[in-house]
C-alpha cells in the first residue's frame, strides 16, 4: 500500500479509503468487522462514514471496530442529511444549530474525541456559507474536528467558501469528496483542477459506478439484485451507461484484469486524486478493489481507458480549440 498526504495537511493516508456506508445496513456487524480487518491487513488507514449512513449505525460500528487503534486511523464523517427516522424540521442542512447538534452525536457514536475530516455532505441553499464556515472554524478550535471538507458542491460554491475563509481568517476546506468514475466524469472539468490548484485533497466516491463497472452489468446482462437493480437513485443515475459497461468489460478482459480492479485503478490515476473511496458488501468484492493498489495505470493506459467514455465538455464549451493549431498557444 502506498501512502499520500491529504492536500497540504501533512496527514498521511493510504491511497485507497474504505467507505463504511453499508456498515449496520447491508453489512451486519460481523461482515463489517471482516471488511474492516481485511482493510487493515491491506494497509488501509483511512475510513469514510457519515452520520446518516444506516441512521447512525455505520458510525457506531466503525467506532467499536477502531477501539484501541484510533490514533493510527484517519476518519471522515459528514453532516447535512437527517439521521432521525421520523423527520424533524431542524435535523437537516448546514445551520449552526444542526451542525453543533450533529457533531456531538457523531463523536458519541464514533466514541472518539475528534473527527479528522468533517465533511459537508451537500450544499444548503438556505444557510449563508459564512455562517457555516464560522461554525466549522469553532469546531476546529475546540478540537472536535481537525479539518473540514466538502462533498457534492459545485466548484463555484467551493471557491466562494475558500474566498470567505481567506478573507475572514477561518479554517478552509482541506478535502473534497466528489462523485467520479468512468461514467461520471463531470468533476474533471472544474472540481479536480480546482483541487490541484488550491492543494485540496480529493477522495472521489463511487469509483465502480455503484457496480456498473464490475462486469456484471451490460446491455444484455443484469444480476437479480444489486445497487443498480434495487436502488432507484442508482438506476436513474446510470441508466444511459450500459453500453459503456459493455465496452469497459471487454477492455478489462483484453488486459486480463478484473473490471472492478481496473475501474478503481483508473479513478486513482487522475493526478488530483488522493484516494478513491472503495465500497464492498463482502470480502470477495473488496479484494477486487484492493487489487487496484498493485495495478499501475500509466498515462497512456489512462488515455486509452478514458476514450471508452465521452470526455466532458470544457467549462467554456470551446472543445474545438483542442484540435485547432491556431490555439496551441493557449496550452501550458
Ligand atoms: N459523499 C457522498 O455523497 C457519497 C455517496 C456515495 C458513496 N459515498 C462513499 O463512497 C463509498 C463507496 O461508494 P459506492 O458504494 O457507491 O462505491 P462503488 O465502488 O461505486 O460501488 C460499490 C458497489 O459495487 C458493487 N461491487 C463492489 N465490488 C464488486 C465486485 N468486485 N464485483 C461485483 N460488484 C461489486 C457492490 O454493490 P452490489 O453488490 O449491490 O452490486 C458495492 O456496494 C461509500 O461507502 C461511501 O463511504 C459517498
Amino acid at each position: 500500500m502506498k501512502y499520500k498526504s491529504i492536500g497540504r495537511t501533512g496527514i498521511k493516508v493510504s491511497e485507497l479509503c474504505f467507505g463504511a456506508m453499508f456498515f449496520g445496513g447491508d453489512a451486519d456487524e460481523e461482515t463489517s468487522k471482516a471488511l474492516y480487518e481485511r482493510c487493515l491487513d491491506a494497509g488501509i488507514n483511512f475510513f469514510d462514514t457519515a452520520d446518516m449512513y444506516s441512521h447512525g449505525r455505520s458510525e457506531e460500528i466503525l467506532g467499536k471496530l477502531m477501539k484501541g487503534q484510533r490514533e493510527d486511523l484517519v476518519i471522515t464523517s459528514k453532516v447535512f442529511f437527517p439521521t432521525s427516522k421520523t423527520p424533524r424540521i431542524n435535523d437537516r442542512g448546514l445551520s449552526r444549530k444542526h451542525i453543533l447538534t450533529s457533531i456531538d452525536a457523531s463523536l458519541k457514536r464514533l466514541d472518539t474525541d475528534y473527527i479528522d475530516f468533517y465533511i459537508l455532505h451537500y450544499f444548503d441553499p438556505s444557510t449563508d456559507i459564512e455562517l457555516t464556515l464560522r461554525t466549522l472554524d469553532d469546531l476546529q478550535k475546540q478540537g472536535k474536528i481537525l479539518y473540514s471538507g466538502v462533498s457534492n458542491w459545485a466548484a463555484w460554491q467551493i471557491m466562494d467558501a475558500l474566498g470567505i475563509s481567506e478573507r475572514e481568517l477561518l479554517g478552509r476546506f482541506e478535502i473534497m469528496e466528489p462523485l467520479y468514475n468512468l461514467a461520471k466524469r463531470q468533476s474533471e472539468v472544474e472540481l479536480l483542477p480546482l483541487a490541484e490548484s488550491k492543494n485540496i485533497g480529493v477522495i472521489p466516491y463511487s469509483p465502480l459506478g455503484a457496480g456498473l463497472l464490475t462486469g456484471k452489468y451490460g446491455t444484455a446482462k443484469q444480476p437479480d439484485s444489486g445497487r443498480l437493480v434495487d436502488s432507484e437513485l442508482n438506476r436513474l443515475r446510470y441508466q444511459d451507461d450500459l453500453e459503456l459497461a459493455d465496452r469497459f468489460t471487454a477492455f478489462s478482459q483484453k488486459l486480463s484484469v478484473s473490471p472492478a480492479t481496473l475501474a478503481v485503478a483508473w479513478a486513482k490515476s487522475h493526478p488530483a486524486v488522493t484516494a478513491p473511496i472503495i465500497g464492498a458488501r463482502n470480502l470477495a468484492q473488496l479484494d477486487a478493489s484492493l487489487a487496484a493498489t498493485d495495478f499501475e495505470v500509466t498515462p497512456e493506459l489512462r488515455a486509452e481507458i478514458s476514450s471508452l467514455s465521452l470526455a466532458p465538455e470544457p467549462a467554456t464549451g470551446r472543445s474545438e480549440e483542442k484540435t485547432l493549431g491556431q490555439f496551441s498557444m493557449l496550452q501550458k
